[in-house]
């Protein structure tokens, strides 16, 4: 991989053959590869014995060069310097549209430079300009014609996060979607990334937005190896996996635009909702120190990820402080949640600890990188999520404790929600809707906030609240998980 360019090649033939056939180019279309790399959609495209015309263009003079070296025996493609996100005929093919198909592998993840940002947000205004790809793709589609297909391999947090509303918006009313495919960044030679899924997604332009959102296309996922993307794209039998239909208009109407991929119950739970976990509770992420490995210790050296810090003495540490002034002079640390816990309900131990001495805590107020946020919720009792989630979320309780940004603190607004959100938030339907609503790693408080919450009679509220209670008291599961998990799913009529 390249740093500054941000160039993952597509080196998968199933990928760039797949792609190719979705957009099925003619000797009559202009076509567009936006950011040429090496040129192996071109490569693909050629090898239909076709006579194409392609735009292709590139930032990187290195790769203009080698583009231009190796096709040069061929005029029909046309090969440019310039930045497909600036680039001023771009501005012009954008008033009325121009290619009938564009195909490509946009850059992504890259750092901006804050000039270059600023630049961005002026030409892209309304829309998030820290990642890449999301404006390759609202670049690209608006330069499309009336009818021209794209199809584009990017990662799939544009149909989850709420900084790309924005985007979705424009998709769902700008183009029909003509399918999306859903797999792990492994089936890229050389990359993988945690954080998120890749995707290809393929649209047709159209000046309808009554035909775009009358339109119905298939999200594909559950694939398990790179070749299953030629079994779909062959269209052979792809019953083993996950094939969700969705109309253009329902993905509209959910809240902030979001893709919910489900074709069971649970998707209509969350777009039909009532209540939701941000109405009763507040939801909210800690403190940051500025300076981790400065101002937080641990307890005994086999803390995981706990190397390079210190292990704090048992007598400097004040378990019982819950003073926003920090601790009597005796003491320096006070615990700290921190982290993801490896049990539901309760957490083991009091692993992590935090400088919270009268002169850290001025550190935390007035160092520009510490964060002293939502300072008011600190020591108070509540719930803590870790903030990015595996595939099985730990709810468990906070008392007399400081949480540090890696935590959501959920804060029941009435008391008595209390215990019953906490069974709540370990059950599995909760994990599952949690998971629908942002399938990527990042679990922050405003996507927490969307939860769908159904609250019951009081009766129902005791029953869990006593089931809870007493897992919380003697740490042991057994004693009723099942059982808690078992009303939540008869609670949202999940068998
Ligand atoms: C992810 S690579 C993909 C290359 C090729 N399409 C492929 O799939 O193998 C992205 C390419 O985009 C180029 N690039 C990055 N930012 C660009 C920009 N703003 N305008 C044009 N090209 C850009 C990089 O130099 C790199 O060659």
């Amino acid at each position: 991989m390249d740093n500054v360019y941000r160039s993952f090649y597509t080196k998968n033939n199933y990928i760039t053959k797949y792609m190719v056939s979705m957009i099925a180019p003619t000797p009559s279309d202009k076509i567009l590869e936006p950011c040429g790399g090496d040129g192996v959609f071109i490569d693909t495209m050629l090898e239909l014995g076709q006579s194409l015309n392609i735009d292709t263009c590139d930032l990187n003079i290195e790769a203009v060069e080698t583009l231009k070296r190796k096709y040069s025996y061929n005029e029909k493609i046309k090969i440019r310097l310039t930045d497909t996100l600036m680039d001023e005929v771009f501005d012009r093919y954008a008033e009325n549209g121009h290619y009938d198909k564009i195909v490509g592998n946009p850059p992504y993840g890259g750092w901006q430079e804050y000039d270059r940002r600023d630049e961005l947000k002026k030409k892209y205004n309304g829309f998030y300009v820290k990642e890449t790809y999301s404006l390759f793709l609202l670049r690209c589609v608006s330069i499309l014609r009336n009818k021209g297909v794209l199809s584009f391999i990017i990662p799939d947090t544009f149909l989850f996060l709420h900084n790309h509303t924005a985007l979705r918006k424009y998709l769902l009313e700008n183009t029909k979607i003509k399918e999306i495919l859903i797999f792990p960044s492994k089936f890229f030679p050389g990359v993988s990334f945690g954080y998120s899924n890749l995707s290809i997604i393929t649209v047709e332009k159209t000046h309808s937005t009554h035909d775009a959102l009358n339109n119905t296309f298939n999200v594909i996922k559950g694939l398990k190896v790179d070749r299953d993307i030629e079994r779909i794209g062959l269209r052979s039998n792809i019953d083993d996996l996950e094939t969700i239909t969705l109309t253009q208009r329902d993905v509209y109407n959910n809240e902030h635009h979001a893709f919910i991929l489900s074709n069971d119950i649970l998707s209509d739970i969350i777009s039909n909702c009532e209540t939701k976990l941000g109405d009763i509770a507040e939801c909210v992420t800690g403190i940051y120190t500025g300076n981790n490995l400065g101002y937080m210790g641990v307890v005994d050296a086999s803390v995981k990820n706990s190397k390079d810090y210190p292990v704090v003495p048992v007598d400097l540490i004040d378990f019982n402080c819950n003073s926003l002034q920090g601790t009597d002079e005796a003491y320096k640390y006070i615990p700290i949640i921190k982290s993801s816990s490896s049990t539901k309900y309760v957490r083991i131990g009091n692993d992590w600890l935090i400088d919270w001495s009268k002169d850290a805590i001025k550190h935390y107020n007035t160092d520009k990188k510490a964060r002293f946020q939502n300072s008011s919720y600190y020591f108070r009792t509540g719930i803590g999520l870790p903030m990015v989630k595996s595939s099985k979320i730990n709810a468990t309780l906070m008392v007399n404790r400081v949480f540090d940004q890696s935590i959501v603190g959920i804060f029941p607004k009435d008391e008595k929600h209390l215990y019953f959100l906490l069974g709540f938030l370990n059950s599995d339907i909760a994990n599952k809707l949690i998971h629908l609503i942002n399938p990527t790693a990042n679990n922050s408080s405003n996507y927490l906030k969307k939860l769908p919450v159904i609250l019951t009679v009081d009766s129902d509220l005791e029953y869990i609240t006593s089931l809870v209670k007493t897992i919380v008291e003697t740490g042991n599961i057994d004693k009723g998980h099942d059982k808690i998990n078992e009303y939540f799913n008869h609670l949202f009529n999940i068998e």
